[in-house]
C-alpha cells in the first residue's frame, strides 16, 4: 500500500466534494460535531469529547498507517463540512472499515454524503487496491443505511440488540460493497 500523503493535499474531488487531509487546524471544528447531542447519538458517542482527548484521538489516527482520515470539503466555497475515513484497513484481506460524518447539519440530506462516501470507496479501491469496504450503522440512522447503500453497499448482517442507546439496547448491522474487478 502506498505511503500516506501529506496533510491538508487533496486526495480526490467529485462534481460538489473535495476530499482532503485532516489538519491540526480542523480539530476545534470536528470537535464541535462530535458534541453535537445529534450528530453524537448516530456516531455512538456519550461522553462530550474534551480538547486532550480529541488530539489525542487525531494524533493516533494520522500516526496509525491503517488509517487514511479525510476532511470534506464542500467544493464550491471549500468549506469544512466533515470527514470520512477508512480505518482498520486489512492488507492480508484487503479489507478497510469506512466511517463518515457530515459535522455541519446544514448539509444532512443533500447527497453530500453519498458524494463523499463513494469517493473515499474509489479511493480505497483504485489507490489502496481493497477488495472489501464495510460500514457499521445503527438502527436508529436509517439515513446513513440508506445513504451507503445509496453508494452500492448491501446489508452483509444484522446485529441483533448490538448497542446500548438512550437507556435500551438497539440492533445495527454491517453493510459493505466489494470491488468489482
Ligand atoms: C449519515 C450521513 C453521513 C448521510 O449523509 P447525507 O449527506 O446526510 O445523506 P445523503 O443526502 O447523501 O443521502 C444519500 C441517500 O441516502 C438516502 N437517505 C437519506 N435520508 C434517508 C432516510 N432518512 N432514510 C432512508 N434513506 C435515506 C437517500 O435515498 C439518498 O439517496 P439518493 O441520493 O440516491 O436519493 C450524514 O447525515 C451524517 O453525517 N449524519 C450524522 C453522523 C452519522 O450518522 N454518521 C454515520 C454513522 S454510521
Amino acid at each position: 500500500m502506498p505511503k500516506k500523503l501529506p496533510d491538508s493535499l487533496v486526495f480526490t474531488m467529485t462534481d460538489r466534494v473535495v476530499l482532503r487531509g485532516m489538519t491540526k487546524a480542523d480539530l476545534e471544528r470536528v470537535r464541535t460535531w462530535g458534541n453535537d447531542s445529534e450528530v453524537a447519538t448516530f456516531i455512538d458517542r456519550v461522553r462530550p469529547i474534551s480538547e486532550v482527548e480529541h488530539e489525542k484521538w487525531f494524533e493516533k489516527m494520522v500516526q496509525d498507517p491503517n488509517v487514511y482520515l479525510f476532511a470534506i470539503d464542500e467544493k464550491e466555497n471549500r468549506q469544512h463540512i466533515g470527514n470520512v475515513w477508512l480505518c482498520n484497513l486489512d492488507s492480508r484481506h484487503r479489507r478497510a472499515e469506512i466511517r463518515v460524518m457530515i459535522g455541519d447539519r446544514n448539509y444532512w440530506g443533500k447527497g453530500f454524503g453519498r458524494e463523499a462516501v463513494s469517493a473515499a470507496v474509489h479511493f480505497g479501491f483504485e489507490k489502496l487496491n481493497l477488495h472489501k469496504i464495510y460500514a457499521y450503522v445503527l438502527s436508529n440512522n436509517p439515513r446513513s443505511k440508506g445513504m451507503f447503500e445509496a453508494c452500492g453497499f448491501i446489508v452483509e448482517g444484522n446485529l441483533k440488540e448490538e448497542y446500548f442507546a438512550d437507556g435500551s439496547y438497539i440492533d445495527g448491522c454491517r453493510l459493505g460493497i466489494i470491488r468489482k474487478e
